[in-house]
């Protein structure tokens, strides 16, 4: 049987890291095999351009482009990574996705959602998520959050109001999308977080 396909989202700073190896531990206790990997990156090949992306002396890189290299390295991790682990019936985790894109290359850098879905639909094919943990958080804090953690990216240099349609982008398609998303408040401290979440994986992981 095929695995399932889970990915943890959110803006700047609100968990998605710090979370994800709870996420891992609780679905291993319910006896299934789990491959941990994140995006933009999770290959040789990905990671290579993840840094081109993150490279605050990229200055200039078009809104098309660093959309393209997002997708580029998302093609390389569905081949190498994604679609293998699910075919053997594992389950997948992963740090961001492609709802990541319509948040920051669509919400936050203003490409029409509808180029997005071209991409999503030519480099994915029938590929989505099976679930989706959105982390919640107002923007400040998220940005605080990743200030105390290290030197900004080239994302984590932007405006607040970058961010602030980063995080809109996101709770709207969670709205559109009930079925696959479950909003989480990651405002709350890092226990009250993960019961959230494992409550969600219990019920999940049990259907
Ligand atoms: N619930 C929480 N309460 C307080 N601090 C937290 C909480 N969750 C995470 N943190 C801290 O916030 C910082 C950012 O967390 P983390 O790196 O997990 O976020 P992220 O969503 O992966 O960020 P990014 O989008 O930059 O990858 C870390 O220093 C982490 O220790
Ligand atoms: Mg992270």
């Amino acid at each position: 049987m095929r695995g399932r396909f889970i990915t943890i989202e959110g803006a700047e700073g609100v968990g998605k890291t710090s979370n994800i190896e709870f996420v891992r531990q609780f679905l291993q206790a319910t006896g299934k095999t789990v491959a941990v990997t994140r995006e933009p990156g999770g290959t040789e090949l990905g990671e290579k351009i993840r840094s081109l992306l993150l490279d605050r002396e990229n200055v200039d890189m078009a809104s098309d482009t660093e959309l393209l290299l997002m997708f580029a390295a998302r093609a390389q991790h569905i081949y190498e990574v994604i679609q293998p682990a699910l075919d053997r019936g594992h389950w997948v985790l992963c740090d961001r996705f492609t709802d990541a894109t319509f948040a920051y290359q669509g919400g936050g850098r203003g490409v029409a959602a509808e180029r997005i879905a071209v991409l999503e639909s030519w480099v994915q094919r029938e590929l989505r998520p099976d679930l989706t943990l959105l982390l919640d958080l107002p923007v400040e804090l998220g940005l605080q959050r990743a200030a105390n953690r290290s030197e900004p990216d080239r994302f984590e240099q932007e405006r607040v109001d970058f961010f602030h349609r980063v995080r809109e982008a996101y709770l709207q398609r969670a709205s559109d999308e009930p079925d696959r998303f479950v909003v989480i408040d990651a405002g709350r401290d890092l226990k009250s977080v993960q019961h959230q979440i494992g409550d969600v994986l219990q019920e999940y992981a049990a259907a």
